[in-house]
């Protein structure tokens, strides 16, 4: 398989850039900076692409890649950072110019090769501080804009580019061209990164595998996909468990024993500990606590049931790409807001080996992945769902009352986001039921009932969000519908924070 290999400065553009090239079907894969030249060389890729970052190439610790790797006689392609270092390595001059951030037009000046069929000009994403005051000897300008005069440049053998723009973000016009040209036209690789491809590739490999294989099941498409890639490989040595911890969406059990079991045959079961997460869970109010003991609940369930049915040589899991990549790097106090739960904290005398079928991959090729394997669209369509499940929408106490509220409510909103034509088009969409009451009137009669809250969100990675402008009629329908088919709610309200500095689950 041809490969790219983007080296990452600590742009947060630098997953972009790998995901569009997959989104031609070229293989590319995110590298730290400092990957030896001989790593670099040993991978044989087809193409380096430097990302952005947000240093300046004269400060005292700046990034540098090893400098063997600028000779290697591969094509480079620098982005905004990576463009200063091709200028500052090959001899030319990095001034620290005002700060530019956003949209600005870049004229074409050559359009061969990395700008070819581009037309005379495009809108282009800038982001950046410092820029190329001087190009090195031996490189051309091929698209300038108002700000920056060498905001493209060429090695005269057209095997090195540097761009002071983000070709990787929707924002830039024809922004995947211009990939396309490095990676398809310089670069000379062939389009085979398929998904049916990686599905040969992954059958291969894991049917050398040895043991038997444990895997926890949500009924999220990792996990979903994980178990079916191993099942295809290795059938019944796969032993799945699913957890029914009693907080899940409405009737979701069931569908997901039902796909498993009835339509995929696979070696799956079902525990139904709905009881024992509720009772563990009763007077407790604290997010976090709540969290915690349905982690823990979890693992214990999770730990019975491998050692009734040991041995198991395996334990699988449905990491995805961004994953790994971000667990190598220090995530920061960002990333103890919430203690978000997943298979953590298994204990080490289970002594199981991980296997990780999906970590290569973004979460859009396991949705296409999932399509091939005949996974129902219903589920690898579907929002993203919280490891806690309804413990982060039930406001204070889970109770039954709350939980059947919130329950039905959300398939409300879901439903009617679907016939609506909106529910692909958000992040998240449900409803989340806390202890505050208020009055109504059903007939002649005052009514003290629950209040619903609706919260629905748009995303592109949870990091932040901002609140839906859902049409008011479609609020209107969502809150009758409501009002009407649960008897005790009798307001519901629209959650209109974003986020920060809300977050997206409201515990
Ligand atoms: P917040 O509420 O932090 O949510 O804005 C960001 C995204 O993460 C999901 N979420 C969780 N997922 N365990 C999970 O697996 C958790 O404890 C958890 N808390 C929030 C949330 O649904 C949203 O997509």
């Amino acid at each position: 398989m041809d490969k790219i290999f983007v080296l990452d400065f600590g742009s947060q553009y630098s997953h972009l850039i790998c995901r569009r090239i997959r989104e031609f079907s070229v293989y590319a894969e995110l590298v730290p900076y400092n990957i030896s030249f001989e790593e670099l060389k040993k991978q044989n890729p087809k193409g380096i692409i430097f990302s952005g970052g947000p240093s300046s190439v004269y400060n005292k610790d700046a990034p540098f890649p090893e400098n063997k790797i600028f000779e290697m006689k591969i094509p480079i392609l620098g982005i905004c950072y990576g463009h200063q270092l091709i200028v500052n390595n090959f001899g030319g001059r990095v001034k620290r110019a005002n700060k530019e951030y956003g949209s600005s037009l870049l004229t074409i000046d050559n359009n061969k090769n990395l700008l070819n069929g581009i037309g005379e000009s495009v809108r282009a994403w800038m982001s950046h501080g410092d820029e190329a005051e001087e190009i090195p000897p031996g490189f051309e300008i091929i698209g300038h804009t108002e700000n920056a005069k060498a905001a493209a440049i060429a090695s005269n053998d057209k095997s090195i580019f540097g761009i002071q723009f983000h070709p990787e973000v929707i924002h830039t016009e024809q922004g995947t061209e211009i990939l396309k040209n490095f990676v398809l036209n310089v670069c000379q690789t062939k389009q085979d990164w398929t998904m049916e491809g990686f599905i040969d590739a992954s059958m291969q490999k894991l049917s050398t595998i040895e043991g038997n294989v444990l895997c926890g099941v949500s009924g999220g498409i990792d996990s979903t996909v994980a178990a079916l890639l191993i099942h295809r490989a290795i059938g019944d040595r796969l032993k799945c468990i699913f957890v029914d911890n009693g907080l899940l969406r409405l009737n979701e059990e069931n569908e997901i024993e039902e796909m498993f079991k009835n339509n995929f045959k696979v070696n799956f079961t079902k525990v139904d500990a709905s009881e024992k997460f509720l009772e563990k869970l009763q007077g407790i109010t604290d997010p976090e606590r709540k969290r915690k003991i349905v982690g823990e609940e979890f693992v214990k369930v999770f730990t019975d049931f491998a050692k009734e049915n040991a041995p198991f040589k395996w334990l699988a899991q449905g990491t995805l790409y961004p994953d790994v990549i971000e667990s190598g790097i220090s995530k920061g106090p960002a990333s103890v807001i919430k203690s978000h739960h997943n298979v953590g904290g298994l204990p080490d005398w289970l002594d199981l080996e991980i296997l990780e079928p999906l970590r290569d991959l973004y979460k859009d090729e396991v949705r296409k992945i999932a399509k091939i394997l005949g996974v129902p669209e219903k589920l690898y369509m579907r929002h993203p769902f919280p490891g806690p499940g309804l413990a982060v929408r039930i406001i204070g106490e889970i109770t039954p009352s709350k939980l059947e509220m919130a329950k039905i409510s959300s398939k409300i909103v879901e439903d009617e986001l679907l016939e609506a034509n909106l529910y692909h088009k958000v992040w998240q969409a449900y409803a989340a039921v806390g202890d505050d009451k208020a009055v109504g009137v059903v007939g002649d009669e005052r009514k003290y009932g629950n209040i619903v809250m609706i919260r629905v969100v748009d995303s592109i990675d949870a990091m932040t969000a901002d609140w839906t402008r859902l049409p008011h009629d479609l609020l209107e329908k969502i809150s009758n519908r409501i009002t009407n088919e649960i008897e005790n709610v009798t307001w519901v309200t629209y959650a209109v924070s974003s986020k920060p500095p809300a977050t997206i689950e409201p515990q």
